[in-house]
C-alpha cells in the first residue's frame, strides 16, 4: 500500500533515510553516556564549523525544552519575555516557559508572526519599577508560525533594540534551516551574524527523529547550563543517538536539501492552491507551510481525507505543512482533491 502523507505537520513526516542509516551505524559497541562519546564529538564539531568555534552547544530531546531552558539561561523570574501572541512558546509549551523560567510571557498582536521594533516598544515598559516585571528576552520563531520569514534586517533591528536596553535575543529555530536557505545565507549569517545572543536549532523538522539543540553565542549564559539541562530533564544518556542524527545532517548538506525540498512543495501548493477559487492565502509563504481561509464547510470533508490542524477557528484558517519527504505528486493529489472539495 502506498504510505499516506499529509500536509498537518512536518512533525508528522518520518526519518530521513540518511538519518535512520546514521542511527544504524552509531549502534555499535558501547560508548560512555552522556555525551563523552565520539559521535557527540564529531556532532558538536560540525556544529561549531557552521556557527563559530566560540559557541556552547547543547543537545535536547525536544523543541519545547530547547526554548525553555534556553529561556531560563538568560532570566530570573521576575524578568519577562517578549514574543509573538502566536508564538509557540506562548501557544504550544503548555505553560512549560513559564513553569521553568518563572517569567511572564508578554504576547503581541502580529498578523504575519513577525515581531517588530514597533510592536515590541509597547511592550517596553516599567523598566525599574519595583511593581513590574522587566523586559529580559525578545523571542521570535524563525521561520515563523505564521509560515513567514523574518528578513535579516528585521532580526538586526530587533537585536539591537534589544541590547540597546540590556535585553537579549532568543531564536526558535524549530524551522531555522527553512528560514536559512529562504534568505539564502549559511545557518550562521541567519542567526548570529544577525545578533541573536541564545538559538533553539531544529533538526526534528528537518528530517530527525527526535534531535534539537540549545546554542549559545555568548559564553556568560551557558555558564551553569549543564545543571540546567539535567534539571529540566534534558540530559540524553544515550546522546550519540541524537548526535549521529545532527552528524547525518550536516553531512553533504543533508540539512539543506531537506529544507530546500520542503520549501520548494510548500511554493508548488500555494501556486496549486492559488487557482482554487475561495480560498485566500493569508501570509506569504516563503517558509515549508502555507496559511489558508478556506470556506468552513470544507474544512470537514478535507479532513476526512487528510488530517491537518485548523489554525483559527473564528477565521476559518487552515495551516497545511510540507516536509521533507513531500513529493511533487502529493502536492498535486492533495490540491485536486481540495479544489474539488470547495467547488463541489
Ligand atoms: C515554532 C516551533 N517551536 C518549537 C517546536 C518544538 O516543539 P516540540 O517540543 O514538539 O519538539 C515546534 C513544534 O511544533 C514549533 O512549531
Amino acid at each position: 500500500m502506498k504510505p499516506t502523507r499529509s500536509f498537518a505537520s512536518d512533525n508528522n513526516a518520518g526519518i530521513h533515510p540518511k538519518v535512520l542509516e546514521a542511527i544504524a551505524a552509531a549502534n555499535q559497541g558501547h560508548v560512555v553516556g552522556y555525551g563523552d562519546d565520539p559521535y557527540t564529538g564529531a556532532a558538536v564539531d560540525k556544529f561549531k564549523q557552521h556557527f563559530g568555534s566560540d559557541i556552547d552547544v547543547f543537545i535536547a530531546f525536544n523543541g519545547t525544552a530547547a526554548n525553555c531552558l534556553g529561556l531560563k539561561a538568560l532570566t530570573e523570574s521576575y524578568h519577562a519575555v517578549i514574543c509573538a501572541e502566536g508564538a509557540h512558546i506562548y501557544t504550544d509549551e503548555c505553560g512549560a516557559p513559564e513553569k521553568f523560567t518563572g517569567c511572564k510571557l508578554i504576547p503581541i498582536a502580529t498578523t504575519d508572526g513577525k515581531l517588530t521594533m514597533e510592536s515590541v516598544s509597547h511592550a517596553y515598559h516599567g523598566i525599574g519599577d519595583q511593581h513590574h516585571v522587566q523586559p529580559r528576552v525578545i523571542s521570535i520563531t524563525q521561520a515563523t508560525e505564521m509560515g513567514t520569514v523574518y528578513k535579516p534586517k528585521e532580526i538586526r533591528d530587533l537585536a539591537r533594540f534589544a541590547h540597546q536596553r540590556s535585553m537579549f535575543l532568543h531564536m526558535d529555530g524549530a524551522r531555522i534551516a527553512n528560514a536559512a536557505v529562504s534568505l539564502g545565507l549559511t545557518l550562521r549569517e541567519a542567526t548570529r551574524d544577525l545578533g541573536v545572543d541564545v538559538l533553539s536549532f531544529g533538526g526534528t523538522k528537518n528530517g530527525a527523529m527526535g534531535a534539537e539543540a540549545v546554542i549559545f553565542f555568548h559564553k556568560e549564559f551557558s555558564r551553569d547550563f549543564l545543571y540546567v539541562r539535567k534539571q529540566g530533564m534534558q540530559l540524553a544518556s544515550k546522546m550519540r543517538f541524537i548526535c549521529a542524527q545532527f552528524d547525518a545532517l550536516f553531512t553533504d548538506d543533508l540539512w539543506r536539501k531537506n529544507a530546500e525540498h520542503s520549501n520548494e512543495m510548500a511554493a508548488m501548493l500555494e501556486k496549486e492552491i492559488r487557482k482554487v477559487p475561495n480560498i485566500k492565502i493569508v501570509c506569504p509563504v516563503e517558509a515549508n507551510g502555507v496559511f489558508a481561509e478556506i470556506p468552513r464547510q470544507a474544512i470537514a470533508k478535507l479532513q476526512k481525507r487528510y488530517f491537518f490542524y485548523v489554525w483559527s477557528e473564528e477565521q476559518s484558517l487552515v495551516r497545511w505543512m510540507c516536509s521533507f519527504d513531500t513529493t511533487e505528486e502529493d502536492v498535486k493529489e492533495f490540491a485536486s482533491f481540495v479544489r474539488r472539495t470547495v467547488t463541489e
